[in-house]
Parts: structure tokens; sequence; C-alpha cells
């Protein structure tokens, strides 16, 4: 089993390090996947990006048994199925990872664009409840939800095998 990962501002890095650390695995990036064999056990970390798990497609000829979905919710957006559904993962076991994200003024290109959208539109909300108070605090000041114990379910389910 080989832990590949894909990873922009770091946080699913942090993830993917810290089960490498805890399981003796291998651990690459997507970018460093020609080193692979096709038949090699993989479990696949990647950030999400409205609702998909990027890098993920990459890795549809690989022998991927798991995945994680690292995100800045509570739990992933809307929720595990719709994920499941939406990447095409059916069958083997989703993990949702809270990760993180830096302030929107920090963030550059297209990203801080749609960030910038997407905190509008929330903003615009007239209901606003303590869900979305804490997404748009997220949006505006970073946060960092890396948590070894977030883990594991990942660790539970590697042992089973
Ligand atoms: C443009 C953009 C869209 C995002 N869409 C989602 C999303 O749909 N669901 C979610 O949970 N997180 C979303 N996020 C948050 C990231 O997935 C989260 O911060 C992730 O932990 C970043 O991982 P990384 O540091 O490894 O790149 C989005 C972030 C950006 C910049």
């Amino acid at each position: 089993m080989l832990i590949v990962y894909e990873s922009k501002t770091g946080f699913t890095k942090r993830y993917a390090n810290m089960l490498a650390a805890k399981t003796r695995l291998k651990v690459l990036r997507v970018k460093e996947l020609s080193k692979v064999n096709q038949d090699e056990e993989i479990i696949f970390l990647g950030w999400m990006k409205v609702g998909k798990i990027k890098g993920l497609d990459k890795l549809r000829k690989y022998n991927v048994k798991a995945v994680c979905g690292s995100g800045t919710g509570r739990t992933a957006e809307p929720d595990n199925e719709a994920v499941i559904a939406r990447n095409k993962i059916e069958g083997i076991p989703f993990f949702y990872l809270r990760g993180g994200c830096f302030p929107l003024k920090e963030l550059k290109g297209m990203d801080k664009i749609m960030l910038s959208m997407f905190l509008k539109m929330l903003k615009s909300r007239k209901d606003k409840d303590e869900k979305l108070e804490e997404a748009i605090s997220i949006i505006e000041n970073g946060f960092d939800g890396v948590k070894e114990e977030n883990l594991e379910p990942v660790l539970k389910w590697l042992n089973t095998r």
C-alpha cells in the first residue's frame, strides 16, 4: 500500500505525511505517479474544490483502495454520499478529513476570485445560522483543522485489512 496525495496549500500534505509517519507507508505526490506500478494498492488523499476531489481523476487507471477528501467544513459538503457520487468512488471507502485554508487576502488567482464570489453569496443570505457564520469567518480569517485524531477512522480501516 502506498499513500498518494494532491495538495495545493499544504493541509492535505500534512495529513499524508502524518499518515505515512503512523503507518510507515511510502508517500508520493500525484506528480510522481509515473514511478508507481498500476497494480500497487493506493490510499489517496486530495483537497476538495467545489465538491471535486482534486487529483483523483489522474488515478483512474490505478488500484485505489480508499479515498480521503480534505475540505474546510466540519463534515463533507453537502454530505458523504453526494461527494462519493460526484467523484465516482462508489464501492471504495471514503473518509472526510477536515483541512484548512489561508485567509482570503493571502490567496491568489482563480481560487481567490472563486472564494470571493462564494463569500459574497454566503454573506448575502438572510438566514445566517452558526454554521454559515463559521464558514464566512473561515474564508475571511483562515483556519487550521488538521488534527491527528481525524485520521483515526483511516487507521482503523487500514488495520482491518
Ligand atoms: C476555490 C476553492 C474551492 C473550495 N471548495 C471546497 C468545497 O467544495 N468543499 C470543501 O469542503 N472545501 C473546499 N475548499 C477548501 C479546501 O478544500 C480546503 O481548504 C483544503 O483543506 C485545502 O487543502 P490543501 O491545503 O491541501 O490544498 C475550497 C477551496 C478553494 C480555494
